[in-house]
């Protein structure tokens, strides 16, 4: 059953219309991210996860990465039902051909137009287009749907997806806060390796925050000083430096409040996991 009534009275969506730009496979590494980091999450069926729903809020001009973002997950949980909302009304007319029992498409904001509960909500390159006061608050609204221990995926990508930035929150399992749990980046080790690469796509909540004294900052003179002394393994290719930089991070930032996730199989795909970086309403 689709999580909402389809003659429920439209709520007016929360939000504002945004450019619609997207690409085919833009988002497959947040799906397989997605996929990796919390598989249980996407197989649960007990109880109220029997019927919840995958939300892409704002999946833009076309359905593609909403429609791949279905398939992909598809594959943990064959029948997890997927809907897309979007704030422009064209975008949701477009959409409706791709429409089935399992996948919609709906006219909705912050304020998802469904009446139960979801699971998981993505909402990628969304919230760098609104002014930064606006992400706490649309954190919060969109979270206000998900069950307990549900993630909210919010982040921002350059228009292919070779590299992206995404906040990981999750509603905590008693339901009373939304947690910031991790940030995540992920790089294309097809190019060479630079940290630097990864701060014209930071999300909103950090992208105003290179300010010398602030903890993203810290983070990335961090980082890039671990690519530094980390140079040699270049030879090797940008996986190698990639995978060696994040550990050299790892033991120098010991002590920090934030750390590196160091498991080799997120490394080696590009994925650097940073715990305890952002601090929720900072
Ligand atoms: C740049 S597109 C992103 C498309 C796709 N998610 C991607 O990453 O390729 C942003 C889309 O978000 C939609 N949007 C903006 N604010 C929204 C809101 N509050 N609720 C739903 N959709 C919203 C816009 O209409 C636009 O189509």
């Amino acid at each position: 059953m689709p999580p909402f009534h389809p003659r429920a009275a439209p709520r007016r969506p929360e939000g504002q219309p945004t450019r619609g730009k997207t690409h085919p496979n833009r988002l497959r590494h947040v799906d397989t991210f997605l996929a990796r980091y919390d598989p249980g999450l996407i197989r649960r069926v007990d109880g109220p996860w029997a019927d919840a729903w995958a939300v892409d809020v704002g999946y833009g001009a076309e359905a593609t990465t909403a429609l791949e973002m279905a398939a992909r997950l598809r594959r943990i949980n064959p029948q997890l039902g997927l809907l897309g909302v979007e704030i422009d009304p064209e975008r949701v007319a477009a959409a409706q051909p791709f429409a089935n029992e399992r996948t919609h498409f709906r006219l909705g904001g912050f304020n998802l137009p469904v009446q139960q509960p979801v699971r998981l909500i993505r909402a990628m390159n969304v919230l760098r287009q609104y002014d930064e006061p606006g992400v706490a608050p649309a954190w919060a609204r969109m979270a206000s749907h998900l069950l307990p221990s549900g993630l909210l995926l919010e982040g921002t990508s350059d228009p292919l997806g070779r590299r992206w930035v995404v906040n990981v929150l999750r509603k905590s399992a008693d339901n009373a806060a939304l947690e910031h749990e991790a940030l995540v980046f992920r790089l294309t080790l097809r190019e060479p390796f630079d940290p630097a690469t990864l701060q014209p796509v930071l999300p909103k909540n950090l992208i105003h925050h290179m300010a010398p004294d602030e903890p993203i900052a810290h983070f990335f003179a961090a980082w890039k000083q671990a690519a530094l002394l980390t140079a040699a393994h270049q030879v090797w290719g940008p996986r190698r430096w990639f995978v060696a930089a994040a550990e050299q991070l790892a033991v120098q930032v010991v002590g920090a409040s934030w750390r590196i996730d160091r498991r080799r199989a997120w490394l080696e795909d590009g994925f650097l996991i940073v715990y305890g970086l952002v601090a929720l309403g900072a």
